[in-house]
């Protein structure tokens, strides 16, 4: 039945064999998955996520062996990567090989390997003989999906079943890294931080990408609107946000402190112990829940910029590029 949800792997590998779309559970967001090597069941990713060709997809591998199959080479810094964080939350743009469709990867070249760490995935991924493509399983543009739940609620029609491997451990999505000029490049931070990657490759990292909302996409999918939730949100200092929007039903997204003021209509503090790895995990829930609270705008903040904390400050600057876009218009 479409969008029924449960725990069985053997019904989510037979639903994909048939060219199906399942959604499965990985440690970062839940992807929106088909045979990645089954260009009519590729198509319907698209087609479910109402995803533009141009946005490439992720192809999915139960290991680093699993992964050669469809590369030609394995770039020496990449390897080094791979070796230390798969199965885990990294994404590496690798050199395809002919089988691999221009569909999935927008006729670049590369395509976009990983190999996620989630047990119920992994079983999944080592029962099947091909591979899979899986964006995050949310319509193009918005929060992505960390529960089943989330999942159900906008895509669960177009999905012949979504496995449920509970709430995502990290909660953000795989860090995208690449080699532009023999240099290895982050092209989206995540869940594994620039200085996890720099401590293993050091001055073979390239320095970092400036903020998105001031770039041109670098990889098609990072356009500066992406993750968005369809209320408003502004981020900066919130105590002087409230008194600018004061007299407007306002939800307050703050990482730790919780703020008084009598405009505010609900508040979601991401890790009151101050956490970013749990600011990480709760991120995309929260932004989904004051999505749907009767409220006017949501006020954010930044959290410090080092480790995940960059990858949640992009998520944060990218739900707010939305907001800038309407107001400059
Ligand atoms: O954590 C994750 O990466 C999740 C889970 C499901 O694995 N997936 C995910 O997929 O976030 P998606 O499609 O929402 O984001 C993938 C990003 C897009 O920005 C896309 O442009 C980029 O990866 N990408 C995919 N293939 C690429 C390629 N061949 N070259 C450059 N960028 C690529
Ligand atoms: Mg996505």
């Amino acid at each position: 039945m479409k969008g029924s949800v449960g725990t069985n792997v053997e019904i989510a590998a037979e639903e994909l064999r048939k060219g199906r779309l399942v959604a499965i559970p990985t440690e970062t967001v839940y992807g929106l998955a088909a045979n990645a090597l089954d260009e009519r069941a590729v198509l319907s990713i698209f087609k479910a996520k109402e995803r533009p060709f141009s946005d490439p997809l992720i192809v999915h591998v139960p290991s680093l062996v699993e992964a050669s199959k469809y590369i030609l080479s394995f770039p020496r810094q990449l390897e080094i990567l791979a070796r230390a964080f798969w199965p885990g939350p990294l994404t590496l743009l690798l050199p395809k090989k002919e089988c691999v469709s221009g569909l999935v990867t927008a006729s670049s070249n590369l395509v976009a390997i990983r190999v996620p760490n989630h047990p119920l995935t992994l079983q999944l991924l080592q029962s099947l003989d091909f591979p899979l493509a899986a964006p995050s399983a949310n319509p193009f543009g918005y929060v992505s999906p960390t529960t089943p739940e989330h999942v159900q609620a906008q895509l669960g029609s177009f999905t012949s079943y979504i496995l449920d491997g509970g709430p995502c451990s990290v909660g953000i999505e795989s860090t995208i890294v690449g080699i532009i000029d023999g240099k290895v490049r982050i092209f989206r931070q995540g869940a594994i931080s620039e200085e996890r990657i720099r401590e293993l490759i050091g001055n073979d990292l390239d320095c970092l990408p400036q903020a998105p909302a001031r770039r041109a996409p670098v990889v098609p999918g990072s356009l500066k609107t992406h993750y968005a939730p369809s209320k408003p949100l502004i981020l900066g200092n919130i105590e002087e946000l409230l008194n600018r929007y004061k007299g407007r039903k306002i939800a307050v997204l703050s990482f730790c402190h919780l703020y008084r003021h009598p405009s505010i209509c609900c508040q979601i503090q991401l890790s009151p112990k101050q956490s970013l790895v749990e600011a990480a995990k709760n991120l995309f829930a929260a932004l989904r829940f004051l999505d749907t609270q009767g409220i006017d705008i949501i006020l954010a903040e930044e959290v410090e910029d080092v480790g995940i904390g960059r990858a949640i400050n992009d998520r944060l600057k990218r739900a707010a590029a939305l907001t800038d876009i309407a107001a400059s218009a």
